[in-house]
């Protein structure tokens, strides 16, 4: 796939195709890890996300009302813990080099995250019907997002990825967890088929409507907001903590690092809609438009 083939985290580029989706080696060895030996308990929660869909902010908004009595507003951990330090993935963190994480520091409904394909998601988690979150974005913002992020990783020992070359890659569907228009696909299917167990969303929705979707969020999840919650403004507090104003600018994510390595100001941009006008040329947007129309054709998915 290049000339220079580099294996390492967003920036690779010499990746592997694994049942339709495109990993790095190393990532590959987590997904093969976790589809063997993650165990799934009936009430796990997962998180689901193509990369650069608002997956901190699912992870931030999930944790928050899933543990929501469990911690007043003074002491809570997203004050001081970047979101995936708080919902880790399961095939790039836990399960990327141990067969068998610790996980008894989770509490329950535990809740774990991943970016895997559904094809790709270990048995136990569809055999005991796990309750999954599917949050997507409007490709040609994830594409933007991608960009920038995998630039912003690249500075320090590569030249930066051109736009076009990013956008080549991107729609031949050679990035990391591509083809995006297929991972999306496969979870809006199941979302349709099994409803109860898949929840769509999309971060335009997230944008547009917060409230009313965090409340169908706690419902998914079991732990609806009562009126009394409602009434004391629960809702809107979560929505606060969890707001891009709010979390970029903490000190732990404006200067903290992952656990795993990644500084955590790289997860926190501009957390707008429709950014790609700024960027796509008119060439560009018309070859989005071509892939969107022939791989959601006749689905009823629209962006
Ligand atoms: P932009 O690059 O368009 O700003 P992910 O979390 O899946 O890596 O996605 C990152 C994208 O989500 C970035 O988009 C980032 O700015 C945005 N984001 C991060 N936290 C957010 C929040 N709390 N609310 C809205 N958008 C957020």
């Amino acid at each position: 796939l290049s000339t220079v083939p580099i294996d390492k985290g967003w920036v690779a580029t010499n990746l592997f195709q694994y049942q339709g989706f495109w990993h790095t080696a190393t990532q590959l060895q987590g997904v093969l890890t976790c589809q063997q030996h993650f165990q799934a308990k009936p009430d796990d929660l997962l998180l689901i996300t193509t990369p650069k869909s608002g997956t901190t902010w699912l992870k931030a908004v999930a944790f928050a009302t899933v543990n929501r009595n469990r911690y007043s507003s003074s002491d809570h951990p997203l004050l001081t813990t970047n979101p995936h330090d708080l919902v880790p993935f399961l095939e790039r963190k836990l399960f990327i080099d141990n067969q068998n994480p610790d996980l008894t520091s989770f509490t329950y409904p535990r809740l774990f995250s991943t970016h895997l394909p559904y094809v790709s998601l270990p048995k136990s988690v569809e055999q005991l019907g796990c309750k999954m979150v599917y949050l997507c974005r409007d490709p040609r913002d994830a594409f933007i997002s991608l960009w920038h992020f995998t630039n912003k990783l690249r500075t320090q020992t590569l030249g930066t990825l051109s736009l076009e070359e990013a956008f080549e890659r991107f729609c031949r569907g050679v990035c990391l967890y591509g083809p995006a228009w297929d991972h999306i696909m496969d979870y809006w299917k199941k979302s349709l088929e099994r409803p109860e167990n898949v929840f769509f969303l999309k971060f335009e929705e997230m944008k547009a409507q917060p409230s009313v979707q965090l409340k169908r969020l706690a419902e998914f999840f079991g732990c609806p907001f009562s009126k009394e919650e409602e009434k004391k403004g629960v809702v809107e507090e979560i929505l606060k903590l969890c707001s891009f104003d709010h979390l970029s600018n903490l000190n732990v994510n404006k200067t903290g690092k992952l656990s795993s390595g990644e500084e955590n100001s790289t997860f926190f941009r501009k957390g707008e809609v429709g950014d790609w006008i700024n960027h796509l040329t008119p060439q560009m947007i018309k070859k989005f438009e071509q892939i969107t129309e022939e791989k959601f054709h006749g689905s009823g998915l629209q962006f």
